[in-house]
């Protein structure tokens, strides 16, 4: 490769990747409004059925995007007005929002090396009014889930999975989105799993639990026209649900190529000392991951992203560089040593399939350079 030639490599390339499906997308996107089909029509049922039998659940919906989507999980599952629920402090604000939304209160736990929640900090936050854990099954990976069922069936807790990063990936065999009494995903357009827009979707196997998703999404109302409650408007548009329906059918490919550029990624940067990688794909054969990021940890952070940017290779930090408890005004007082790590050290490297095996060859030598000379 030649090390002058300076490319630009943005963060995450929407155009690139609607120019690759043009066609298809267009003529989906003629097709549903030449018919007029908008709201809870056939796309959407036919995507939900996809979904789930892609998951191998019983029931999905399609809601506006992942917040109210977490919001109804909890909801739908029992988690009301005074009650506790454990969560990480290192995930988007959104977590904390569906929470306090749902009437509960989240309590923040710590997270482990591979940056998802700590089962061993949640055991420690269990008080009498806890209810619910919501494990962040995040950047494409899933959580230590037995560990996490033990302590929810000692306690009596429920599980809701946030799986907005989760799609795909496997723990033991079993999908993100499967372990819980329900579970939501993201479709927002950076998604492994995106659509044009906002976008989301809330699984489960109750049947029960189903029925509240289903009214809680719109408006509280029921198949025989009367009102469960006081409910939301939160329906995922047909178009975008056409749109999901046409992505799922090479999700698998999508899942395949960012693996194969994690493996790249873990290949040429695993003997720097100063970085921390991600676990690589087939570091630990419980874990199935689908790389929805690459976060890194790195000495010199800020120095590295600098060379980084001053060569075109754009990367980001999760969250604008915060935990949920770093937001002042959000009250949190809280010791997270193992997030105060991650937050300090860790930005994310580009991740998505418009990248070129160039590209990635490309930030790899710019990264050795960094640290090597
Ligand atoms: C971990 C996590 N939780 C919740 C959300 C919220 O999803 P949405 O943006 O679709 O509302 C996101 C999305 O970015 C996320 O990454």
């Amino acid at each position: 490769m030649n090390r002058t030639a300076v490319r630009t490599i943005p963060f995450f390339n929407y155009p690139a990747l609607f120019a690759r499906q043009r066609e298809e997308i267009m003529s989906t996107v003629e097709r549903v409004f030449s018919a007029g089909k908008l709201i809870l029509q056939e796309d959407l049922e036919q995507f939900e059925a996809n979904l789930a039998q892609y998951l191998g659940v019983k029931h999905a919906f399609g809601v506006s995007n992942g917040t109210d989507g977490l919001l109804i999980a909890l909801m739908a599952s029992g988690v009301e007005k005074g009650a506790e629920v454990i969560m990480p402090s290192h995930t988007f604000i959104a977590t904390g929002a569906a929470v306090h939304y749902a009437g509960a209160t989240p309590v923040l736990a710590d997270c482990r090396d591979d940056h998802l929640i700590d089962p061993q900090s949640v055991r420690e936050k269990v008080t009498n009014r806890t209810k619910a854990i919501v494990p962040v099954q995040l950047n494409g990976r899933t959580c230590e889930m037995d560990a996490l069922h033990e302590i929810a069936d000692e306690y009596g807790l429920v599980i809701v999975e946030d799986a907005a990063q989760g799609l795909g990936s496997e723990y033991r065999g079993r999908k993100a989105g499967t372990f819980g009494r329900a579970a939501m995903f993201s479709f927002y357009p950076a998604k492994v799993l995106g659509c044009f827009g906002d976008g989301g979707g809330v699984v489960t196997d109750d049947n029960h639990v189903a029925d509240r998703i289903k009214t809680l999404r719109n408006h509280g109302r029921m198949d025989d026209g009367d009102v469960s409650g006081w409910c939301f408007n939160s329906r995922l548009d047909n178009v975008q649900a056409a749109l999901l329906d046409l992505k799922l059918a090479s999700f698998q490919h999508e899942v395949r190529r960012r693996r194969q550029i994690a493996a790249v990624y873990q290949e040429r940067l695993e003997g720097i000392e100063e970085l921390r990688l991600p676990p690589g794909p087939r570091t630990d054969p419980r874990h199935f991951d689908v790389y929805q990021n690459y976060e890194v940890e790195a000495g010199q952070r800020d120095e590295l992203r600098e060379h980084l940017t001053a060569n075109g290779v754009h990367t980001i930090l999760q969250w604008g560089g915060k935990a949920i408890h770093h937001f002042p005004g959000l009250g949190f007082k809280v010791d997270l040593p193992v997030t105060e790590r991650i937050i300090e050290r860790s930005f994310l490297l580009p991740m998505n399939t418009s990248l070129t095996d160039d590209d990635v060859d490309y930030i790899c030598e710019l990264i050795n350079a960094f640290y090597r000379g």
